[in-house]
């Protein structure tokens, strides 16, 4: 595809090519993202980041990327003191804000509306989630996360077992990341949920004609035995009806170091798209894995930053601007 002036609405957009020339520009951004250097490169252009739905990574992310780039930010993140509660609909939205800024990225409670906002945006616009339907940005950080993993550990992505773990039906990050998997035809999958929270059968049958061995199961310690990854999710409690719905599949997959010890290969690496949901009811990760080094979520997190300006850079055609309008920091770096 052509990114120039695109919008991201899908993974369904890219192609293998696309997504490998994204990574090798996100690879070119990791100085900045790690703050070796700095540039200017958007010096002017401002970001409409508009999260009409909770988020902290996605939004600061997406923030912290542009502003990394040289740009500048304007937030719309509180849907009460917006226009929307007046009752102002997403096309209008689409065309005032579109006004104000050089691209805009948007996060929204239903399936399908950041498409809608896109096409009345004379920006692009790239989707920050949209319902339980797809988050593209996530599942390109998830991918290039894991990529990242397998090369540090000597191991293939071309042939790599991951189990695929929570809630399948209502949450984005799978959907969009089983997508990006069927690139890759050897790969085998096992998807690990409630009977009730299953992954849609479009997906399943999207890998399965891409090749892909797909192993459904709601058998947690089976599931992950024997894979290189275990990717895991929170259950979408707002995507419920009730809290006392979600409540019911809260809990029910908790990975820990006993667990873990006990029915995980050596070196298993363990994603999460975050947040994890630290109560106890939930709490998918204990905490007590966090000192195991094959804990990927937060380098996972931290990933967000150079694919994002990856994508800002492609989108906005600056690519090959970045060196030039680039410097040393000026401050001391602790990270
Ligand atoms: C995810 C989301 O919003 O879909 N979070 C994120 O963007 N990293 C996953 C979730 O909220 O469970």
């Amino acid at each position: 595809m052509n990114f120039i002036g695109a919008n991201i609405l899908s993974v369904d957009q890219f192609n293998l090519d696309d997504v490998n020339t994204l990574f090798s520009v996100a690879e070119k951004m990791q100085p900045y993202a790690t703050r070796e250097k700095v540039t200017k490169v958007l010096d002017g252009a401002i970001l409409g980041n508009i999260f009409l739905e909770s988020s902290t990574r996605t939004r600061v992310s997406f923030g912290s990327a542009f502003n990394l780039l040289g740009g500048h930010v304007r937030e719309t993140s509180d849907v009460s003191s917006s226009a929307f509660v007046k009752g102002e609909s997403v096309r209008d939205a689409a065309r005032i804000l579109s006004g104000y800024s050089d691209v805009i990225c948007i996060r929204h409670p239903k399936s399908g509306s950041v498409n809608e906002f896109a096409d009345f945006s004379r920006v692009p616009v790239i989707n920050g989630g949209d319902g339980s339907n797809e988050h593209p940005t996530q599942a390109l950080l998830d991918l290039f996360t894991i990529k990242k993993e397998l090369e540090n550990k000597n191991r293939d992505l071309s042939k790599l077992r991951i189990a695929i773990v929570g809630d399948l039906l209502f949450g984005r990050t799978v959907h969009s990341l089983c997508k990006l998997l069927s690139f890759y035809p050897n790969i085998s999958v096992v998807l690990v949920s409630p009977d009730r929270l299953s992954m849609p059968t479009d997906i399943v049958e999207y890998m399965r004609s891409a090749g892909l061995s797909v192993c459904i199961s709601n058998n947690f310690n089976e599931g992950i035995k024997n894979v290189d990854i275990i990717y895991t999710t929170r259950i979408q409690e707002e995507r419920f009806e009730t809290k006392e719905q979600a409540a019911l599949y809260r809990g029910k997959f908790i990975l820990n170091k006993d667990i873990y010890s006990k029915h995980c290969a050596p070196e298993t690496v363990v994603m999460h798209p975050l947040p994890r949901d630290s109560r106890p009811e939930a709490n998918e990760i204990d905490f007590d894995l966090d000192s195991n080094p094959n804990l990927a979520i937060f380098r996972q997190a931290d990933n967000g930053i150079a694919v994002r300006m990856a994508i800002f850079a492609m989108v906005l055609d600056v690519v090959n601007q970045i060196e030039t309008s680039s410097a040393k920091v000026n401050w001391h770096v602790s990270r």
